[in-house]
């Protein structure tokens, strides 16, 4: 029997015994922060076990992608390990039970009709004292008792040990059915969960009855169909072998499934497909948590590659079997089938670049463990391999573990944490957490939302929490309290959030990217300032404090936004989904949406693009948005089945999963898109747009970031006025201010060159010279605009390396310098040209040698010590002293003594030494050069006096 028909026929049976057909959940399930895949296909179904959302159904059945790494290294080696896989389920909700599952169970396993396995192959376990569940085996299906083992807790209850080692939440004993081939070991084909408890704590007396219980089946496809297909492994399945057999003819080896090449072919099969599936979802390889998870599967592959002797890029290749083996249930793959295989090509090609050097350094790593004796690879080189190699830290302890060396999985984890790189590892999944809000939302299940008609609107209080600090020793616990009222909070407790839920509210609560609203609550005694409102499954938390008198659970209060910041908010998110258009429209469909932020009057949009989006088309994105809200046109939301959207043209975001039936919104007639969030009625409303930054965020992921309505207008405002102060500043028109602005910046590098040389230029003018003065009212740009104008900004800031609104200000900081950088030239011009010749012509006379003191106003600092030298040597025998300050307050003091007049006992430091405290400072150095500094301009001349006498007296030396 096919694989593909298995699912069919699973799902129909129980379609057969009134369960709902669901689809599977995405395999990355952002709405879930415990997990990082999908691991089983009860995940979806967490807050139904829980009675936290309103039943639409009692039972349900799904296949579900799933993708688990906790055994990789098992993948190729075992016959039915995997990391993606399907999982068929049934679900009840608190409607059958323990007998409808087994019963049903054993029906859909060897029923003619459906899978016809031999009863005589099948045996079962039950967890230790569940007689229920034996009895029914027993009893009603007729097993006898020795193919009936019960089994404890590791085996037996699911999550495996829960009872003992967690994590809290649901769980239950199980029952799991083993199939026992001619040949071969016996095999789990199906799990089944009596969901009963919801764990609390460590035992004992800590499983707590649920108030309804559940059902929770799991059977994995692939290892029913090897079962049914009489596959050895489920490699061998009608869907896995091809994709075995595609990659053995891209590496070019033949597939010998019992050879090490058959092992690394079925692990290559494995993480291809898993990453086809992921990456179909825009989950690219990347650095952090399910991103990194895949960027580690596909460097697995790639190592396995490089074993069997490649060195290019090829696991992409086998991205079409892997389409043409998954299309049947999952046809959307066809039409991301490019882009995946692009994205893998791209990961191979930049890790195939390292890898030999990789390889090489962990050969070497190992050469000096072995002379050092040492058995564990530290994690600190691990960490540092990753980062300069991209070898993930599990490929290397995979590598270690095969040579028999431990790995130091804690120091690796603390020498990521020290460069601030997460490590990419999931946490274990729970199954929800317990706190007061999770009580609320027991009791709710869901707010009503009235925020798409109206943003002021009554409700009535169904919960309030206070956060209240616990201080234990030196560190803060912030714990959760549910209250029956809430009350404006002392100032050293300010920092504490309070909470109220409504059973009705008109404000936004984040989701879809678009931040939740801010506003108040006023209530008979008292108000609640909002600043935030977020989702907790289906009901609205309103985040914030109390700011006059009391607000009491059961209240009715008015729930008021801020319909400022909401109007702001609507603009950029209608400006989203225009941009989202544009972006489409330029640089093709794969320009998908992978993430946004919408917040009041600006938003940050992440798509996928390989590469940088060229300046060209940011211009033409920006101007066909910028057409398309100028042009104008309705902006409606519907409500429909998902089936007709999907046939109207909306936009569907693969990864995501959308309700049945669906929200859509549509701009004009070229936008629609599934979407819960608020916008503008008029696209026109957008008032203005503008992209303001493009870069890239992960590989093959770019972000834009734009602005919208009163920000968008503000800061073309700014833009504009601060190219008019330039013009006015350099006295230039606008299409002169690059020319103008780079002409300073030349004008000042000139200065500082000709004030280091010494020497004047004549080219030296107040402004630059190239630049012809005009009158202010001269400004305007023929047939300007904003945008043009902008242009010139851009340009201009882009010579000088500044942002467009800080050109203003380095402008006029540049005329700053230009004239204080003239007027030190004047002075040294004043000062007359320092001529070496003529100073020691002018030298003075003591004893038997020369000594020349002098100032130099206006001298480069730095040209002091080399005129010592000059002077040095010119001639023998000479003391130099001088001195020049340098602004209102320093002075710098050079001292050199010529090589033979220190032989006779001179000393520059001690020379030094016995005048810097004059200038109010000190210093030092060698017998031939020293060189201090001081505070006091004005006592220079004091200063030069006592070097001068200082070498008079040592006259007569020897
Ligand atoms: N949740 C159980 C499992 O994953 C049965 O679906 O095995």
């Amino acid at each position: 029997m096919k694989t593909n028909e298995i699912r069919q026929k699973y799902l129909e049976f129980f379609q057969g015994k009134g369960h709902t057909i669901v689809p599977s959940d995405v395999l990355v399930p952002k709405w879930d922060k415990t997990v990082l895949f999908t691991p089983a296909g009860m995940n979806q179904f967490k807050d139904h076990f829980l009675g936290k959302v309103t039943l639409e159904y009692t039972r349900a059945t799904t296949s579900q992608k799933c993708l688990r790494t906790g055994d990789i290294e098992n993948v190729g080696r075992t016959a039915y390990h995997h990391t993606f896989f399907e999982m068929l389920g049934n679900f009840s909700f608190g409607d059958y039970f323990k007998r409808e599952a087994i019963h049903w169970a054993w029906e859909f396993l060897t029923d003619k009709q459906w899978l016809a396995i031999n009863p005589n192959q099948l045996t079962v376990s039950v967890y230790l004292d569940d007689d229920e569940a034996a009895n029914i085996w027993h009893n009603e299906i007729g097993l006898s008792l020795d193919r009936i083992a019960r089994l404890g807790e590791h085996d037996n209850f699911w999550p495996a040990g829960a009872p003992t080692d967690g994590p809290d939440g649901v769980c239950g004993p199980c029952s799991e059915i083993f199939f026992h081939p001619e040949n071969g070991p016996e095999c789990e084909i199906w799990n089944l969960v009596f969901t009963q408890f919801n764990r609390q704590g460590d035992p004992p007396n800590n499983l707590i009855p649920l108030p309804n219980k559940n059902i929770d089946t799991g059977m994995g496809l692939e290892r029913i169909a090897a079962t049914m297909q009489g596959a050895s492994t489920n490699f061998h399945i009608d869907t896995l072998r091809p994709i075995v057999d595609a990659a053995a003819a891209v590496v070019g080896v033949k597939y010998d499934p019992l050879s090490e090449n058959g092992r690394r072919l079925r692990r290559i099969a494995d993480h291809v497909r898993a990453c086809t599936m992921a990456i179909h979802e825009n989950v690219y390889p990347g650095a952090n948590k399910e991103e990194y998870v895949i960027r580690r599967l596909l460097r697995r592959a790639v190592l396995q590659g490089h074993e069997m002797g490649l060195r290019e890029p090829f696991l992409f290749q086998i991205v079409p079997e892997v389409i043409a083996q998954m299309s049947q249930p999952y046809p959307e793959l066809r039409s991301t089938a490019d882009r995946v295989a692009q994205v893998i090509k791209n990961e191979e090609s930049n890790f195939f670049g390292s890898l030999d050097d990789g390889l090489a350094k962990i050969e070497s790593i190992f050469s000096a463990m072995q002379t050092a004796h040492e058995t564990t690879v530290r994690g600190a080189e691990a960490a540092e391999l990753y980062q300069t190699f991209g070898i993930p830290a599990e490929l290397f302890a995979g590598i270690a573990e095969d040579r028999n060396l431990k790995f130091d999985w804690p120091g690796y984890q603390a020498a990521m944490d020290q460069h601030g790189v997460t490590s990419g590892k999931g946490s274990k999944g729970v199954m929800g957490d317990f706190g007061p809000i999770d009580d609320i939302k027991r009791e709710l299940k869901s707010t009503e939302f009235l925020g798409y008609e109206s943003t002021s609107a009554t409700g009535l209080v169904r919960g309030l929490v206070q956060q209240v600090a616990e201080t234990k020793g030196p560190e803060t616990n912030w714990l959760q309290r549910r209250q029956s009222e809430l009350a404006v909070q002392t100032p050293d407790a300010a920092a504490a959030e309070q909470f109220v839920v409504l059973d009705r509210t008109p404000f936004y609560a984040e989701s879809g990217g678009q931040v939740g609203d801010s506003g108040f609550l006023v209530g008979p005694a008292g108000k609640f300032a909002v600043t935030d409102t977020q989702k907790n499954g289906d009901v609205f938390v309103h985040l914030g404090h109390v700011t006059e008198g009391v607000i009491r659970d059961g209240e009715r209060v008015s729930a008021v936004v801020d319909e400022q910041r909401r109007d702001a908010i609507r603009r950029s998110h209608s400006a989203t989904h225009v941009l989202h258009y544009a972006l489409q429209q330029n640089l093709g469909e794969h320009a998908q949406q992978r993430g946004s932020k919408v917040v009041e009057d600006a938003l940050r949009f992440d798509f996928s693009n390989l590469t940088a989006v060229s300046p060209a088309h940011l211009s033409a994105i920006e101007k066909l948005a910028i057409a398309k809200i100028e042009a104008g046109g309705a902006v409606a939301a519907e409500i429909l089945p998902l089936e007709q959207a999907k046939q109207a043209g909306a936009m569907m975001l693969f990864g995501e999963k959308y309700p049945d039936p669906v929200r859509m919104i549509s701009i004009g007639d070229f936008s629609k898109e599934l979407c819960g969030g608020n916008h503008v009625k008029e696209i026109g409303d957008v008032l203005s747009f503008e992209i303001v930054s493009e870069e890239s965020v992960s590989s093959g992921t770019r972000r834009i970031q734009a602005i919208t309505g009163a920000k968008a207008i503000e800061n073309q405002r700014r833009i504009i006025a601060a190219a008019i102060r330039i013009t006015e500043n350099l006295s230039v028109t606008l299409p002169e201010i690059p020319m103008a602005v780079a002409a300073l910046a030349e004008q000042v590098k000139l200065l500082k060159k000709q004030l280091t040389l010494g020497k004047e230029s004549s080219s030296v003018g107040n402004r630059p010279a190239s630049v012809v003065a005009r009158n202010s009212t001269e400004i305007a740009v023929e047939g300007s605009n904003y945008f043009a104008i902008r242009e010139i900004m851009r340009t201009a800031a882009g010579r000088l390396n500044v942002p467009v609104l800080e050109l203003a200000d380095r402008v006029a900081a540049m005329q700053a310098e230009t004239q204080a950088l003239q007027k030190r030239l004047e002075q040294l011009n004043a000062a007359g040209e320092i001529n070496v010749d003529e100073m020691i012509e002018k030298a003075e006379i003591v004893g038997d040698f020369k000594l020349i003191v002098a100032e130099l106003p206006g001298i480069d600092p730095n040209q002091l010590k080399p005129l010592v030298d000059q002077i040095r040597k010119k001639i023998n025998s000479v003391a130099v002293f001088f001195a020049t300050s340098q602004g209102a307050d320093k002075v710098l003091l050079v001292a050199g003594i010529s090589r033979d007049l220190v032989e006779r006992g001179l000393s520059a430091g001690d020379w030094i030494k016995e005048v810097a405290p004059i200038v109010g400072g000190g210093g030092g150095g060698k017998a031939d050069l020293a060189q201090a500094g001081g505070k006091d301009p004005a006592k220079i001349g004091s200063a030069l006096e006592a070097a001068r006498t200082f070498l008079q007296g040592r006259k007569y030396l020897k």
